[in-house]
């Protein structure tokens, strides 16, 4: 860990935790607060902030792309930024895993964040909590509530391509499988449901999709043909766009929710969310409050950028996010 970053607290946290370290080696972490790098980096947030803010307004789809990543590193190993790795003879990248290939987007916003951050504070800042912090400028810019993010996580020096295969959840998952990948991560139903609501934005492509709306009887049937005129049933249009919400696309709100209600959720995973299971009334519910909604998701996204955080000197901090130093 770079000495610089300690203050007097962190080295009393760090003596009483080495005292500890025989007995109960799960204490000895280092407190994560949103003051992490006010002293050793105090633009850091203010850089990330304008260079997502930059990149959305390029590309309005950016800001749904960025949650997404957030959500990928965190659920593979923990958010530690092992996403964005390139593949190299002895590392397989998680970019290449199935559900990530050719599909996970934004690596070059929290590149380009990185690169201006190690302008004014080399080596200091990681590219973990970059990421975290992206995705929550991302939610704010597109109208979706506000929340101090906890820093202080390290990078990865690997990544976990096989897992990124296995801890994902696919699009066909049924409600348990959902509620068993999340309970894993230490997140409850709530948490699912109400983390699922991040598909009130963004793109899925057609061949995700495709099965539900030729094949499928809980699904509303004008919905279903709308869809259908984007997405041909023959193998072509794979990777045609369709919004996750159609009717906001590019605005962070609950109608997610209503859709569910309307047997108009894009990906089966989506509509088993509201299928008759024991999510059914948090759907509900969540179509009726925005706030109940928002402040949900707040507390879920907290839950889901704090799993297996890098601290207290493990990990690293990479010079550039795409490799290890
Ligand atoms: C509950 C299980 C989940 C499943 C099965 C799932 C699956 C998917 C799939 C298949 C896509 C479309 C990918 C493509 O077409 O290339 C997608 C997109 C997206 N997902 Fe999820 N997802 C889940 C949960 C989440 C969570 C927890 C978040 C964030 C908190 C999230 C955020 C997003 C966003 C924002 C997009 C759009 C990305 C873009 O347009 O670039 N998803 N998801
Ligand atoms: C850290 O910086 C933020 C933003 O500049 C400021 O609002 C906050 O008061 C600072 N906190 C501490 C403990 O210095
Ligand atoms: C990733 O996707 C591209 C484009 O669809 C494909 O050509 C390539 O083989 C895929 N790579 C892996 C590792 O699956
Ligand atoms: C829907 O089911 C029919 C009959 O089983 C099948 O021929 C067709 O390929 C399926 N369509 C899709 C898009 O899966």
């Amino acid at each position: 860990m770079a000495s610089h970053i300690y203050t007097t607290p962190c080295i009393i946290a760090s003596l009483s935790c080495f005292l500890l370290l025989l007995s109960s080696f799960s204490q000895c972490q280092a407190q994560m607060s949103p003051t992490f790098y006010n002293k050793t980096c105090p633009n850091a947030l203010k850089i990330i902030r304008t260079t997502v803010n930059q990149a959305i307004s390029r590309d309005r789809r950016m800001a749904a792309s960025l949650v997404r990543l957030h959500f990928h590193d965190c659920f593979v190993q923990g958010c530690d930024a092992s996403i964005l790795l390139d593949s190299t003879p002895v590392i397989e990248g998680e970019k290449d895993a199935l559900p990530n290939n050719a599909s996970a987007r934004g690596y070059d916003v929290i590149e380009a964040a990185k690169r201006e951050i190690e302008k004014s504070c080399p080596g200091v800042v990681s590219c973990a909590d970059i990421l975290t912090v992206a995705a929550r400028d991302a939610v704010v810019s597109a109208g979706g509530p506000s929340w101090a993010v906890n820093l202080g996580r390290r990078d990865s020096t690997m990544a976990y391509h096989a897992k990124a295969g296995t801890d994902l959840p696919s699009p066909y998952s049924d409600l348990d499988t959902l509620i068993t990948a999340f309970a894993k991560k230490g997140l409850s139903k709530r948490d699912l449901v109400a983390l699922s609501g991040a598909h009130t934005l963004g793109q899925t492509q057609c061949f995700l999709f495709r099965y539900r709306i030729y094949n499928h009887t809980d699904v509303d049937p004008d919905f279903a043909n709308t869809r259908k005129r984007q997405c041909p049933e023959q193998q072509i249009g794979d990777k045609n766009l369709s919004p996750l919400d159609l009717v906001t696309p590019y605005v962070f709100d609950n109608n997610y929710y209503k859709n569910l209600m309307q047997k108009k959720g894009l990906l089966q995973s989506d509509q088993n969310l509201f299928n008759g299971g024991v999510t059914d009334s948090i759907v509900s519910e969540y179509a009726k409050s925005p706030e109940a909604f928002n402040t949900d998701f707040v507390s879920a996204m907290i839950k889901l950028s704090e799993i297996q955080p890098l601290i207290d000197g493990h990990g690293i901090i990479r010079k550039v996010c795409s490799a290890v130093n």
